[in-house]
Parts: structure tokens; sequence; C-alpha cells
């Protein structure tokens, strides 16, 4: 009988299998990916550095079915699109994210969204296309509960939804992604980056509860005591801050922006953001929470309990901690801070700046067109501010006598929520907004180094109608 199994043919093989299995490992892997942008060259920007840090720390499905450089987007397409999967095994895939986001919490950003939606060469609004996140909570900005979506899914709906078009009109066809909340940098936004923190938190409880047996006898369900909680929670910090700092990441740098930058690679995506002023967005999205009202009251003495209620939390979380850990991470800090109701995040809102310099950290200032949301309200600015944001997207503008124009206010028409009580914001509490806002549009208007989101400041500013 003739001998086959030789021991060198038997090693050699074995050799050459390793070597293929490494090399299919790294390709596939991204290991030998330079990600290093063009405008960045610090670690923040440092793509591969994120993605590495993203599958430790978080959940690897986020950076697992990105482009890399050995699937690179298709130079081709307009829209950031990239082919997965091998020729060989199962065949090729298009995968595509969305080309823009419009962003904007009670500033015009739905009616907007909409508006762009109905632009012919915008193949779908991805925020209103699948039951998994909509319109305030995207996909972006899930993470906290484990029935969220994975950005396979995301994926999956863009590609059944979208592709198609992409395909058929690969140099003028975009995905865009209108979810309110995606500017706006709270705890509770960059809920898929804070893994650690949750993993440490419920350990700990479990841990509390355990040793809490003993104290509380005959209690069968037992509550988590307020002691036992507070320790969890500073424990919690610390492993997060510890792990993310291992890694590279201050707790400030880990948010909604780190993550984008890690999924979308060297591709920047464009972001309309929706700028109103303050005191204005606040009063129209106190009357437009259905939560708030109901708690405070739907009248004018309501809001002002209300501003009271909210800027309090606010102050006593600035006795403990810095500006920017209060408004990026104020449930995280205490206990107290924990019961607050909705966490401050309707004041955060309006703090643009401190939302703006986190994102300008990881996008170039060219990726963001910042509209200030009067130009949009305003009939006299309206088309122009249009235009401008076409432009921006590099959309063509339809023709001016093309029904598109005339369509607008029908598909994207403005909602009020302040008709039953009017524009007359309570002085007490517009005196409390006016201080605690003006250097946070001092710092905006430094920050973008233009004097224009001052004019928030001045006390006298014209409020038409409806501001
Ligand atoms: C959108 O998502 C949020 C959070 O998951 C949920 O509370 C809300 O009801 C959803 N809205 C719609 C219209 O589905
Ligand atoms: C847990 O706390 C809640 C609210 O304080 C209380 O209503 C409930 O009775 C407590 N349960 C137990 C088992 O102590
Ligand atoms: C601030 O710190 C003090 C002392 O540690 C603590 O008693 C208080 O509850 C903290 N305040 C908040 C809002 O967490
Ligand atoms: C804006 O465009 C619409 C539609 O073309 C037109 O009816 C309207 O007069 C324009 N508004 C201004 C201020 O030019």
């Amino acid at each position: 009988m003739r001998r086959i199994y030789n021991p060198i043919i038997l090693s050699l093989l074995l050799t050459l299998c390793v070597v293929m299995a490494s090399i299919w490992y790294l390709a596939s892997h991204n290991y030998n990916y330079q990600g290093v942008l063009a405008e960045g060259g610090t670690e923040q920007s440092d793509v591969h550095h994120i993605r590495r840090a993203l599958t430790k720390l978080a959940d690897p499905d986020l950076v697992s079915n990105v482009a890399t450089k050995a699937h690179g987007y298709i130079d081709s397409m307009k829209n950031p699109c990239w082919e997965t999967g091998s020729r060989l095994f199962g065949g090729k895939q298009h995968s595509c994210l969305p080309h823009f986001y419009v962003s904007g919490w009670h500033s015009g950003a739905v009616a907007l969204a909409k508006q762009l939606a109905s632009h012919p060469n915008v193949a779908m609004d991805i925020s209103s296309k699948d039951s998994a996140w909509n319109a305030t909570h995207g996909f972006w900005t899930q993470g906290t509960s484990s029935s969220d979506a994975s950005m396979r899914q995301y994926l999956d709906a863009i590609r059944s939804h979208a592709l198609p078009r992409l395909l058929k009109n690969p140099t003028t066809d975009v995905v865009m992604d209108g979810s309110l909340s995606t500017m706006h940098l709270t705890w509770a936004n960059s809920g898929r980056l804070h893994r650690t923190f949750q993993r440490s938190l419920e350990t700990c409880s479990t841990q509390c509860m355990e040793g809490d047996k003993g104290v509380e006898e005959g209690n069968v369900e037992r509550n988590i005591s307020r002691a036992c909680m507070s320790k969890c929670l500073g424990q919690a910090r610390t492993d997060h801050v510890q792990a993310w700092r291992l890694a590279g990441y201050e707790l400030e740098d880990v948010q909604l922006p780190l993550l984008m930058k890690a999924v979308y690679g060297d591709w920047t995506p464009k972001f309309v953001f929706l700028l109103r002023h303050p005191i204005h967005r606040i009063y129209s999205a106190y009357y437009g929470t259905p939560a708030l009202r109901e708690r405070f009251g739907n009248d004018l003495p309501g809001f002002t309990k209300f501003v009271g209620d909210q800027y309090g939390a606010y102050r006593d979380c600035l006795h403990n901690h810095s500006d920017s850990m209060c408004i990026h991470t104020f449930q995280s800090l205490s206990v107290e801070q924990q019961d607050v109701f909705t966490h401050c995040e309707q004041l955060f809102r309006g703090m643009h700046a401190a939302h703006l310099r986190i994102w300008l950290k990881f996008f170039p200032r060219e990726a963001f067109l910042l509209v200030n949301s009067m130009d949009l309200f305003l009939a006299d600015s309206r088309n122009n501010t249009i235009k401008e944001i076409l432009d921006f997207l590099a959309l063509p503008v339809p023709e001016q006598s093309s029904p598109w124009w005339g369509d607008l206010d029908r598909v994207g028409p403005r909602v009020t929520y302040t008709e039953h009580v009017g524009w007359v914001i309570p002085e007490g509490a517009r005196r409390v907004m006016s201080k605690m806002y003006e250097p946070h549009n001092v710092a905006l208007s430094q920050l973008l180094g233009t004097v224009r989101w001052l004019e928030w400041n001045e006390d006298t500013l014209v409020c038409p109608p409806s501001c």
C-alpha cells in the first residue's frame, strides 16, 4: 500500500493552511489598515486605533462590517458604499452608510429632513424607514437596551430600501439620516460606547443585593440600597474611565463622533445641524414634549417650574464637576443626578458649543453646515437657506419654477406647540436662562469664529410671531 501520510508533505500542507488562514484573517480583520486621516494626525483620528478600542470595549459588530482598506469605498459612487464578502465564499454584497445627517431637537430639523427627503436625488431617510429606530432616537443614539438595532440591521435596512436606486444612479443619489438626536452628546446618546460602565454597574449591583440579604432579613425581593447604588456608580465610572484611558481616550472623547469616525474610516459624512436660539428652543421643546408638560403643567407657570427644577439640578452638578462632565455624563455622576427627571437633557440641547466642540475633534469643519433655525423659519430667507443646504450637500438645486419648491410646506410642514400659550416667555425663567446660556453662546461664537451667535445674548432680540 502506498504511504500517503508522508510527514514532510503533511507538515508542508499544514504550514500552507496556517499561512493562508493568517492572510485571510489579517485582510478580513483589517489589521493591515493604516487609516490615519488627512485632517487629523492625533491619536483620536487614527481609525485603526479607534476600531481596535471599539472591538474590545464596545460591540465588535459596530466595526466588523465596515469598509476597510481591503474592501474600500466605491470611487464611482457619490454615496459611501463598499463591497463585502469574497467572490469565492458566498459572493459579494454591497453595504452603504448615510451620505449626510440632519439633526437638531425642536429646531426645525424634522420639517427640513422631510423636505430634503422629497428631493429627487435623496434615495431615502433611514430614520423614517424602519421600526427598529425612528426620527427621535436614531440608530446611532441607541445602545442602552439589548433590543437596540445592530449595525448589521442598519446596513441591511439601507441596502434593502436604497441600494437599487444608488446602483442605478451612482453619481447622484444619496442616503440621509434625519434623526433629531444625532448632534446632542448627552450620556444616553452615546450608549453604544458605555458597555464597560454598564457591565461594571450590573456586576456591582448584583453583589450589593447579595450583601444586603443578611441585613434586610425577610425581604424576598430586595431593593438595592442607595448607599450601595452610589458605591456602584462610582465603581462603574472608575472602571469605565480606566478602560478607555488604557485604550488612549479620555471620557470626554468617548462619544458618538468617535464611534462615527471609527465606522466611516477615511470617508467623511456631511452634517447639517440646526442651531436655534437656546431659549426659544427649550420653550418650544417644553410644550412639545408630553412627559414634561404633564409633569410640570401645560401653562406658563409650568414652564417656569420646569426651568427652575432643571437649572437647580444642573447647578448642583457644577458644584462637584466640570461643565463638560455635567453636560456629557450627567446621570452617571451620582445617584441624586440619576434621579433627576430627564437628566437636564433639555437644558443641554441648547448648549451648542459643548456638543460641536467634540464633533470638531473628530471631523473637519468643512463637514458641517450650521444653520440658524430662524433662517429656515422666516419666509424671506427660507429659499436661500434651502439652496445653501443643497449646495453644501452637492445636490442639484431644482429650477425656481419646479413644483418641488411649492411643495416643501406640504411635505415638511413646520409644527408648533406653543399656540395655546403664545410667545410670552415668563420673565423669571427667561432671566435664569439668559444667564445660563450666555457663556455657551459666547463659546459658540468663539468656536465658529463668527459674532453672529452673540445676538442671542441680546435681550432686545425681537421675536417674530413664531420664533
Ligand atoms: C422612537 O423611539 C423611542 C425610543 O426607543 C420610543 O420611545 C418612541 O416611542 C419611538 N417613536 C415612534 C414614533 O416609534
Ligand atoms: C422597593 O422600592 C420601592 C420604591 O421605593 C418600593 O415601593 C418597594 O416596596 C420596595 N420593595 C421592596 C421589596 O423593598
Ligand atoms: C456633590 O458632592 C457632595 C459631597 O460628596 C454630595 O453630598 C452631593 O450629593 C453631590 N451632589 C450631587 C448633585 O451629586
Ligand atoms: C420661494 O420660492 C417659492 C417657490 O418657488 C416662491 O413662491 C416664493 O415667492 C419664494 N420666496 C421668496 C422670498 O423669494
